[in-house]
């Protein structure tokens, strides 16, 4: 019997994360990556010392409440941590980690995608090549929206968020936020300051979301937010799915006060609004902000750093209040 702590996986995760677990912990793998519901998830604690999770997976204040005694961290595999209820789990003494920074160039990635894909309506474009519908080149078919020179609006701005405006001003783009709070002027590095989100709003021809999932940011563009876009605006969202509410934005691309909506996330996720599926101007993605290889290898080595240090009687760096 090994005297390594046990480390509970609840999902796969890529095969050098898995390997250095294996090698540090008693690792409890998911080989067949199944699906860890609350009662799997509170019968498996039983046998751990801590627990390496990902988004999928919700603790809420009950689970945490019913997990086994022993279980002293659970660390996320993910900078978003609203599937965990961190003060259930301070209260009973579980430190709770996320992975921020080493997503954030990937997610910035991918949230360039969107609004690129959405403003210069690549569903269109590719279906009309695979279902064979390309005539000749025309001066007038498939106008996109041109990024350059327009306003982006940027709904939180933390390290995601500051990527992402980092990498319109390569386009241009002249950039609006709002934020809890004010940045430090060399963080703003030039963008605007809206301290009601609305007023950016009114602003925003191209709108990105990045803030976290919160009772706060939960369906906050409405109907009512929606109206204050200027006309034709796109809206991305590689945050949460959450943050949208689904029938007022679908509503709002098929009357054309959207023109074009760039989406990573969607409420309810794996499911997700079928509307969406009807709108030829909608480009989506399956969660994939943070996929590639180098990304996920960091996220877990993060992951096990941060419980590396619970165990050494340290702090961890990404430790959650
Ligand atoms: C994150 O890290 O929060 C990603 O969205 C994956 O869950």
């Amino acid at each position: 019997m090994s005297d390594r702590p046990v480390l509970l996986l609840t999902r796969r995760l890529p095969e050098a994360v898995e390997k250095r677990a294996s090698r540090d912990y008693n690792a409890l793998l998911n080989a067949d990556d199944s699906q860890y519901d609350a009662c799997a998830l509170i019968s498996k604690s039983r046998q751990a010392d801590a627990i390496l999770t990902c988004s999928t997976e919700k603790f809420s204040a009950d689970v945490i409440e019913q997990l086994d005694p022993r279980v002293c961290a659970i660390a996320s595999f993910s900078v978003g941590y609203e599937h965990i209820d961190v003060t259930a789990a301070s209260a009973r003494g579980i430190t709770v980690t996320n992975t921020p920074d080493v997503l954030t160039d990937a997610t910035a990635d991918v949230t360039l995608l969107c609004l690129l894909g959405a403003a210069r309506r690549q569903h269109e474009s590719t279906a009309m090549l695979r279902e064979d519908r390309w005539g000749r080149w025309d001066a007038t078919t498939l106008l996109g929206i041109h990024m350059s020179g327009k306003r982006l609006g940027i709904l939180g701005m933390g390290r995601i968020g500051r990527a992402v405006a980092k990498r319109a001003r390569a386009f241009n783009m002249e950039i609006h936020y709002s934020n809890r709070s004010r940045l430090s002027e060399e963080l703003e590095d030039g963008a605007t300051f809206h301290k009601n989100p609305e007023d950016m709003l009114q602003r925003a021809q191209l709108l990105s979301f990045h803030c976290p999932s919160t009772p706060q940011t939960r369906h906050f563009l409405n109907a009512k937010r929606i109206a204050l876009l200027p006309d034709g605006a796109v809206v991305v969202n590689t945050a949460r799915g959450d943050v949208v509410e689904d029938d007022a934005l679908i509503e709002a691309v098929k009357s054309g006060k959207v023109s074009g909506v760039g989406l990573d996330v969607y409420e309810g996720e794996p499911d997700f609004h079928s509307g969406y599926l009807d709108l030829p101007n909608a480009f989506l993605l399956p969660h994939i902000g943070s996929a590639t290889k180098d990304t996920r290898d960091a996220m877990g080595f993060r992951a096990l750093d941060n419980l590396d240090a619970v165990f050494a009687g340290e702090d961890p760096e990404d430790k959650l209040k």
